[in-house]
């Protein structure tokens, strides 16, 4: 059996995907990825208790007062000493410094509720149901430095109902993001392994200047 692909989970929050991504995994070991670290950039994030009760080391530290890249260095140090190869967004409220993306492309993977290029940012229930729209749903994408831009990998859709709110449609979406990241973290994971998903190579700790 290959050795599984050591993903480090990125929260700001309640951490839902981040534990359909454990319970995915715990469900059949022989899964190509494993979890080794799940970090928050705000100890008080829900997800970190979560992580904690499912037995993943957690680490934490606000942002706050503390400039982008210098942040992310803190974050990539974590990610390296936990041997991270694959780096799994899920709801991290923060915008990445175009310093960590370029020294992880291509091992830094987003989930969004909307069906890209549709509706990135925010709030994005919201505005598919101000334009009318008859199907939402959610995107996998790598993360390049540009907000919810990179290659799409996958998508699930959602059909609109005709009396949806944003918190109801929010709601059936994230039942398939639960589905749809770890079926695609698990394919990305195989192609890593199986050395068809060229990527760069991770990167050095402490080796911070080189680009
Ligand atoms: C999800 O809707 C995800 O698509 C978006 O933020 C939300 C995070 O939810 N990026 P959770 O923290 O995984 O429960």
């Amino acid at each position: 059996m290959v050795d599984p692909v050591r993903v480090g989970v990125l929260i700001s929050g309640r951490g839902s995907n981040m534990q359909a991504l454990a319970e995915h995994r715990r469900r059949d070991p022989v899964r190509p990825y494993s979890l080794q670290l799940v970090a928050a950039n705000d100890p008080e994030a829900r997800g970190l208790v979560v992580a904690r009760r499912l037995g993943i080391p957690t680490w934490s530290h606000s942002h706050r007062g503390v400039a982008r890249a210098e942040f992310d260095r803190m974050v990539e140090a974590a990610l390296l000493e936990h041997r991270v190869e694959l780096v799994a967004l899920a709801g991290y409220m923060r915008l990445l410094s175009a310093e960590f993306v370029e020294r992880w492309a291509g091992r830094i993977l987003n989930i969004h509720p909307s069906l890209l290029p549709l509706y990135k940012g925010l709030d994005t229930h919201r505005r598919a149901l101000l334009a009318g729209d008859v199907v939402a749903g959610c995107s996998v994408h790598v993360v390049t430095p540009a907000l919810d831009d990179g290659p799409v990998l996958a998508q699930a859709e959602v059909r609109i109902r005709p009396r949806d709110t944003p918190e109801i449609l929010a709601d059936r979406v994230l039942a398939e993001e639960h589905k749809l990241y770890p079926r695609t973290i698990e394919a990305y994971a195989t192609g890593l392994r199986q050395g068809w998903l060229q990527v760069t190579p991770l990167p050095v700790r402490g080796d911070h200047h080189i680009i």
